[in-house]
């Protein structure tokens, strides 16, 4: 638990700007976050690019697998339209492009590898030298669904901090994340219990719920002394600190 919950913008200030693009992780940064969110996955030419999907349809005028694109080719789709067409010519960003501005800041960099669905092989080494190329070793955060892939990058570096995600109401969740060298607990937000957050604090663990839109969850969870939040809408959560230390 800590005094001060910290403000997370899940793939950028998502609520009010296209989800992870330059635009939404830009926001976020202006609206004063702590950290931000963003999901990776690989394309064919071995890129790390932020995309929440493992296909391009939802959030661009493409179609087809991440996988199957060179980043050539994946660079050219509209990742802005789809959402509102005054954003019509954002682009899907590199992990690359994003070190490179966000490393020059203090933000926590929350990278989600998206491993779960096509398993990227290398994913974890890719990314591991790209943050390490930064230098934000430091202030990254290594969350996946696919637990396999947080014990590979622990492997690799045993000092990179990583943690779990995990959607079901699982019993004394820091005992398994210590068991596979997690530091950290990314849960849904309706298995984020008390007995989660009171146990986890007691186990030194923190707790990082997603996604934390509505004023009372958001006031509940900042009450409660939780770690950190993760929200579509993280000007909304940072008045609501605001308010709450007076
Ligand atoms: O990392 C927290 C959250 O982003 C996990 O779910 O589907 O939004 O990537 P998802
Ligand atoms: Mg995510």
């Amino acid at each position: 638990m800590s005094n001060k919950t910290l403000i997370f913008a899940h793939r950028g200030s998502a609520g009010t700007y296209p989800e992870n693009t330059m635009a939404a992780f830009s926001a976020a940064f202006n609206e004063g976050v702590d950290g931000i969110e963003l999901d990776v996955q690989l394309t064919k030419d071995d890129i790390p690019v932020i995309i929440h999907d493992e296909m391009v349809d939802r959030t661009t005028n493409g179609s087809g697998w991440v996988k199957d694109f060179t980043y050539q080719e994946l660079e050219s789709l509209d990742a802005g339209s789809w959402f509102d067409p005054s954003f019509e010519g954002a682009s899907i960003p590199t992990l690359e492009q994003f070190f490179d501005f966000y490393s020059q800041t203090s933000l926590v960099i929350n990278v989600e590898l998206k491993s779960g669905v096509v398993r990227y092989p290398g994913i974890e080494k890719i990314v591991l030298e790209l943050i390490n190329k930064y230098k934000i070793r430091d202030r990254v955060i290594v969350s996946s669904f696919n637990h396999y892939s947080l014990v590979e990058m622990k492997q690799l570096d045993p000092e990179i901090e990583t943690a779990i995600l995990f959607m079901e109401g699982l019993y004394e969740p820091w005992n398994y994340a210590k068991g596979i060298g997690a530091e950290g607990l990314h849960c849904y937000l309706p298995v984020a219990v008390p007995e989660l957050l009171v146990g986890a604090a007691k186990a030194g663990m923190p707790v990082r719920p997603f996604v934390v839109n509505e004023e009372q969850h958001i006031t509940n969870l900042i009450k409660a002394g939780c770690d950190a939040i993760m929200t579509d809408w993280p000007e909304r959560a940072i008045q609501i600190r605001e308010s709450l230390l007076i």
